[in-house]
């Protein structure tokens, strides 16, 4: 007999395990006073998060142990990506789930508002835990917030936090999805070169160049097109455009040498029709959709926020609205989003060395 069951079959009710999930909307353990359905429903939406939030961390926790070795097969890639859009679509659909939320009046709110005292979703373990497994710095936070020591002020007041505590400590010192994603990136064969061949650094430095001077023939061209017809005037047009050409020369040399990683991420995504770039390219989409999503989620909670208790201050303490805004300004991987400002048309690429290392004869 499997250990869900005490009868002769498994049931439905014993494999979901029901009777316990359907007895904990009770606010507080050992509570004996009734709550009404405005709070009942706003517990079993917090509970319903809190669930999505334990299958978006083990998905992650997939994604990232796939994508951690120092040599990541072709084949694994698909199965990254499957668990990143997992949690895309479960971001998307908790982005939705605010909705429900909304057909909680202000006033409704406020009638058992009180009763919350300080208990925020501030508290939340497993929303932290998914920021460090992304790979979210504290420096990046609102005014570098610092959720550890949040964490160790409240398990020191009360021991229900010992876990959360324990998991967010071993989960920071995990390789973060960003670090594992950089490591890869930073071994695209760029050029037909791969990062351990002996000319490589002379091939990424040559394409980085290559690409560069052309960015700069195609700005030129872009900036006299544009102050024909421009209500801006020439000065600040010029400024603009030599900004945009000084940031992708900073973006892919940061401190006068080639960043591999961007160099490679640039190159997937500059060839992007190759073959053999194709999952790699699928990928790098995904993360940017994750990270899309996760930023509507927050935004679409500071507007349910904003509609039930307006700029008032937060349970947790927070400035609110204000706060849940700033953290929708939030990038992880911001070198996805950051290759984008930089890439040029099919057309002015530099030519391709090796093309036929990337085509279909070469993909297994
Ligand atoms: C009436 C409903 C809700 C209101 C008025 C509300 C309000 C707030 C406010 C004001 C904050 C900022 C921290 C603070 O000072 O408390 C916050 C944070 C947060 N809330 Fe909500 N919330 C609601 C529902 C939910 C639900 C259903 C969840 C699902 C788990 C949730 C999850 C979170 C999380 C994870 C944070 C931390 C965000 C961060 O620091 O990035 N909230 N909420």
């Amino acid at each position: 007999m499997s250990s869900y069951t005490s009868g002769s079959r498994l049931t439905y009710s014993e494999y979901l395990r029901l009777n316990e999930l359907l007895e904990l909307q009770s606010g507080e353990i050992g509570c004996e006073r009734e709550i009404n359905n405005d709070e009942t429903h706003f517990i079993i939406i917090h509970q319903i998060f809190e669930l999505w939030f334990k299958l978006v961390l083990s998905e992650l926790r997939c994604a990232r142990n796939l994508l951690m070795g120092t040599h990541v097969e072709e084949s694994e890639i698909p199965k990254v990506v499957s668990h990143l859009n997992r949690v895309t679509e479960i971001c998307r659909l908790m982005a939705n789930q605010w909705k429900v939320m909304e057909t909680l009046s202000p006033q409704d709110f406020l009638v058992f508002r009180d009763k919350l005292g300080t208990a925020s979703g501030f508290e939340s373990w497993q929303m932290r835990e998914l920021e460090f497994l992304m790979g979210l710095k504290n420096n990046e936070r609102d005014q570098g917030m610092d959720p550890l020591a949040h964490y160790r002020k409240l398990a020191d007041e009360n021991p229900v936090y010992i876990p959360g505590l324990k998991k967010l400590e071993e989960t920071i010192n995990e390789p973060s999805l960003d670090e594992v994603l950089q490591k890869w990136l930073k071994r695209t064969p760029i050029q037909g070169s791969f990062i351990e061949d002996d000319n490589d650094q002379q091939i990424v430095d040559d394409f980085v160049n290559k690409y560069l001077s052309a960015m700069k023939i195609l700005n030129q061209k872009l900036l006299e097109q544009t102050s024909k017809h421009s209500s801006v005037d020439n000065n600040t047009l010029e400024e603009r455009f030599n900004a945009n050409l000084k940031s992708a020369e900073e973006y892919l040399r940061p401190n006068g040498s080639t960043n591999r990683s961007r160099a490679g991420l640039l190159f997937i995504e500059a060839y992007r029709d190759l073959p053999l770039l194709a999952w790699p390219r699928k990928l790098i989409d995904s993360f940017v959709e994750l990270e899309e999503s996760m930023v509507l989620f927050r935004t679409h909670h500071a507007r349910m926020v904003e509609r039930i208790i307006g700029r008032r201050v937060g349970t947790g303490g927070s400035s609110g609205v204000d706060y849940l805004d700033a953290t929708t300004k939030y990038r992880i991987f911001k070198d996805l989003w950051g290759v984008r400002t930089i890439l040029i048309k099919k057309s002015a690429l530099p030519k391709i060395n090796n093309s036929e290392m990337y085509g279909f004869s070469n993909v297994k």
